[in-house]
């Protein structure tokens, strides 16, 4: 089938993304030619031009079928038949077939859908019912492997047969086979086929693919770093093995050579391979390889443990009644419960943590072997599973790094959970702001500018010994993506033993996909341990210490200059925390901290301190059994699922923001909107055609300060004439639509794995069928409803309140109130107002307040003031409160605020409480 295939013509983003898509796509536009062809030749007219056109689309998509096992080339065979024997009714029948049998995924368990003269697809769309309302009988999980092999195709077949052959029932998995015979092809096998677990590698095959494909090789080169002119003869397999391993680390790459295998298996070019054959072996070794390295990613521990635990009859004595269910079963009120949850919910709860159930505080067996791999899957040195969310997470780290007095840079607008960590483990934040999207109401990212400063003027004051930690949150609400390696590359660069804690809440899927991978935190630990290893680095910075020379901080050269940390002293101590829940298949709460720290043995003691602080004594087992699978689908096919979430989410963009009636008064913004131009180097404006290529993209993401995360979606919808709590509510109560935050005149829409495009669809009707509204309104309602309308869009999207920064802690809080660092005690600050007598309550439209802000004294905050939205403290304990703060409280038009009671005003520490604290060191 190779042979048959037509050039490829250059691919642009949206095919990159979506290769799985856009294929289902024109097999389903081939199916509807094929249908149009059949009535053609019944109804006797234009047979010949939808003839040509199935043929043109056949061509098209035989190019891309040579690297999927499905429908593989019997099936492409019998259609090419029947499309040059002008049998239309037998090719519509095969095409509907095939395209039946992609999207529904029935070929991975149907082997009627592997033969032409089969017709049955009925229980096709089965596999995507639940569970409880499937039909059939469960079947073994497919995948496929690519074998990249210099052999004669026209052997190809016959190899196949033979390793179907050693196929068993005891085998735990199917698997089909794709054949490729060059590096090139090898390369898109991976990238295109989603199915893909292993890659079979035979040494001795060519570089360069049939096709012509110039989109590739650039990918290669830039991405992958794979320059074909420099491959030494005999290296390009072990290139191949460190390719596919560096796009997706983990499938697994089997080499059979004929060469030393022995010396060969000890080399480091041989790492990425998991195992080395010599090429005379059985092929039965092969296959029991194939099949334990998709095993040990589909093995989980503590799942499987739990599964089993529930089938035993236990007999309880503890104190969870409602374990093994018999309180709910038998009950005469509560026996819904049951019926709802069914049995194996309550089976499966226990407190006990023997019996082969482990104890998450201190694991020793299958909780242990849990994090153990999740620690693999995430690419880290360490993985702890939490079950209280990552707002526990964050504290376990804050309390695990930091202890009293120890200053922490951090972004003032991070969620809360690190604000009050720093309150637990008496660290002095340091705040740095981001910068603002007044237009949106919403805050982007910290400039790394901004955090090299922080780190000088501590340098200057000479506390550079108490800056513990940099804290971050990547990718932020709104979806901005740091340059992590940069940002820890610049600010070790000051600080070689810098701790960074990454709050990846949003991202941990980020894993799973080249291109979002780039800017996590894990990710761009591997990538700068691997960089100051390199000999080629050493050279790169004695050029740049003898530029820069000590590191003035009086030296504001230094802000705008790449600053590089001392190969021989840097350490790389990175912590990151996700919310496993918010992106992957885990319950509500379930939560990792993943470890990349090489002096963890100085950490380990009050990291288990911190675990034990927070964790509950009675963690819920469902969560961390949710952990162990959720890890396991995204080793699996986390690939799969984040390139089609991030391609729907593309989709979505350009279908909203150039859809002629929605994009009147809805728009999704874009990155151009979302990142100013100075931290966009790259110029990027928007994601797709025809503003940009998936080439451009990616120098975008390797290179820019910020980048947008695409699945992130603001949709702007004060140009509609809705606020975004307003707007929120109307999605949820008339259309049945949940969305994730909002602002003043936004919502932010997100994708993920579970989303589908007719979750898209409905989306986009909704929208469609607002602006329809509108526009009935504004026609109907004459100029004073379109002056009114056009009073709220301006009100909405001009008359926005500026956003407070963090001003100041008080001088009370401060070891030196003239310093330029900004750290305070927010632990003193926090505690001295549960002392009532050193507070007092003050209403916020009150004179008093303008009369103190005039005249003081200094309105010192007691609390957190935290609105939702947007989300971030406005006020810590002890913060002095400012006028622009004043002005943002009073035009707040949202109903939640934390730490604030309109009725009884703001909470203020009293002048006459804060001259009398003696000294700054108290709290300590
Ligand atoms: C940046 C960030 N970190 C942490 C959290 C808390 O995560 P969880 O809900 O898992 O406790 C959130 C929650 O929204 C968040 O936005």
């Amino acid at each position: 089938m190779a042979n048959t295939a037509a050039p490829a013509t250059t691919t642009d983003l949206r095919d990159f993304f979506s290769a799985a898509e856009a294929r289902t796509d024109r097999w389903r536009q081939l199916s509807a030619c094929g249908r149009a062809w059949t009535s053609a030749v019944e109804m006797g007219n234009d047979a010949e031009r939808v003839h040509a056109e199935a043929g043109r689309l056949l061509h098209e998509i035989a190019a891309l079928e040579a690297y999927w096992a499905y429908p593989g080339p019997r099936l492409m065979a019998t259609v090419g038949e029947a499309f040059r024997d002008r049998h239309a009714a037998v090719f519509a029948r095969l095409v509907q077939k095939i395209s039946n049998a992609l999207l529904t995924g029935g070929y991975r368990h149907d082997s009627a859908a592997w033969d032409p003269l089969e017709e049955g697809e009925a229980r096709a769309f089965d596999a995507l019912l639940p569970p409880d309302v499937q039909s059939g009988n469960s079947h073994k999980p497919y995948f496929e492997v690519l074998v990249v092999t210099p052999n004669d195709p026209r052997g190809w077949e016959r190899a196949r047969s033979e390793l179907k052959r050693l196929r068993r029932p005891e085998d735990l998995f199917v698997y089909e086979i794709v054949q490729v015979g060059s590096f090139e092809d090898g390369c898109l096998g991976t990238i295109l086929n989603t199915n893909v677990q292993a890659v079979v590698v035979y040494d001795g095959f060519q570089f360069q693919s049939r096709h012509d494909l110039p989109v590739l090789r650039d990918f290669l080169l830039r991405s992958l770093r794979v320059d074909p002119s420099s491959i030494a003869p005999g290296e390009l397999a072990t290139t191949l093995a460190r390719a596919v391993k560096s796009y997706r680390p983990e499938v697994d790459v089997y080499l059979l050579t004929d060469r030393a295998v022995e010396h060969l298996a000890g080399s480091e070019a041989t790492a990425p391979v998991r195992r080395i054959f010599h090429d005379v072996e059985e092929l039965m070794e092969v296959h029991l390889s194939i099949l334990d390295g998709v095993s040990d990613r589909y093995e989980t521990p503590y799942f499987t443990n739990l599964k089993k635990y529930a089938q035993r009859p236990v007999g309880t004595f503890h104190a969870l009644p409602i374990a093994r269910g018999k309180s709910v079963f038998r009950s005469n009120w509560i026996r819904d419960m049951g019926h709802f949850y069914g049995t194996n919910l309550f089976l499966a709860e226990s407190s006990a943590t023997t019996g082969g159930l482990d104890s998450l505080l201190e694991p020793t067996g299958n909780i242990k072997r849990a994090q153990e791999l999740a620690a693999r899957a995430f690419g880290a040195k360490r993985a702890y599973l939490a079950t209280n969310g990552t707002s526990t997470s964050n504290k376990i780290v804050v309390q695990a790094i930091c202890k009293p007095g120890d200053i922490v840079i951090v972004d003032r607008n991070c969620h809360k959970s690190h604000h009050y960590g720093f309150v637990l483990a008496g660290a002095q934040p340091y705040y740095v702001e981001a910068y603002p999207l007044t237009e949106y109401s919403m805050y982007g990212a910290v400039p790394l500018r901004t955090i090299k400063q922080a780190l000088l003027h501590c340098k200057a004051e000479g506390k550079l010994d108490r800056v513990r930690a940099v804290d971050l949150t990547n990718c932020t609400f709104d979806g901005h993506m740091y340059n992590v390696r940069r940002v820890m590359e610049e600010c070790l660069a000051s600080k070689p033993d810098l701790i960074f804690l990454w709050d990846e809440a949003w991202f941990g899927f980020a894993r799973f996909n080249p291109f979002h991978r780039r800017r996590t935190a894990i990710g761009a630990a591997a990538a700068l341990t691997g960089r100051y290893r390199d000999p080629a680095y050493r050279q790169e910075y004695k050029a740049f210490a003898a530029k820069a020379g000590s590191l003035d901080p009086t030296n504001l050269e230094l802000l705008d200059m790449h600053l590089l940390p001392d190969p021989d002293r840097v350490r790389i101590r990175v912590y990151q925390t996700h919310s496993t829940h918010k992106s992957m298949s885990a319950l509500r709460q379930g939560s990792m901290i993943l470890v990349w720290d090489e002096d963890f043995h100085h950490v380990e003691g009050p990291f288990e301190e911190a675990f034990f602080t927070h964790t509950s004594t009675s963690p819920n087992l469902q969560i961390i059994a949710s952990l162990d699978v959720a890890r396991r689908q995204m080793e699996l096919e986390g690939y799969e699922l984040t390139m089609k979430m991030t391609e729907l989410a593309l989709k979505l963009r350009r279908d909203i923001n150039t859809h002629p009636l929605i994009s009147r008064y809805f728009r999704i913004a874009t990155p151009a909107e979302m990142v100013p131009a100075e931290f966009r180097n790259s110029g990027l404006a928007d994601y797709g055609p025809p503003t940009s290529t998936w080439k451009d993209v990616v120098e975008a993401w390797n290179g820019d300060e910020f980048a947008l995360d695409p699945t992130r979606l603001t949709l702007i919808c004060g140009t509609a004439g809705f606020d975004g709590t307003q707007f929120k509510n109307l999605l949820a109560e008339r259309f049945d639509i949940q969305i994730n935050k909002t602002s003043r005149n936004s919502i932010l829409v997100q994708t993920n794995i579970n989303n589908t495009r007719s979750d898209a669809a409905l989306l986009i009707k909704v929208l469609a069928e607002l602006s329809r509204e509108i526009d009935t309104r504004l026609a109907e309602g004459g100029p004073p409803e379109r002056e009114r309308f056009a009073a709220r869009v301006k009100a909405l999207m001009t008359d926005v309140p500026d956003l407070p920064n963090f001003s100041r802690f008080h001088d009370a809080f401060r070891d030196n109130p003239k310093g330029a660092s900004n750290e305070g005690h927010i632990r003193g600050a926090f505690f001295m107002a549960y002392d009532e007598a050193n507070c007092e309550l003050i209403k916020l439209a009150s004179k008093e307040i303008d009369d103190r802000l005039r005249s003081g004294p200094e309105l010192v905050s007691a609390n957190f003031v935290i609105p939702y939205p947007p989300g971030f403290p406005i006020m810590v304990p002890g913060q002095v409160i400012t006028a622009e703060t004043i002005a943002f409280m009073r035009k707040l038009d949202v109903k939640e605020i934390h730490g604030y009671h309109a009725a009884h005003g703001l909470k203020l520490l009293k002048p006459a409480a804060l001259a009398g604290r003696k000294g700054a060191h108290v709290d300590q």
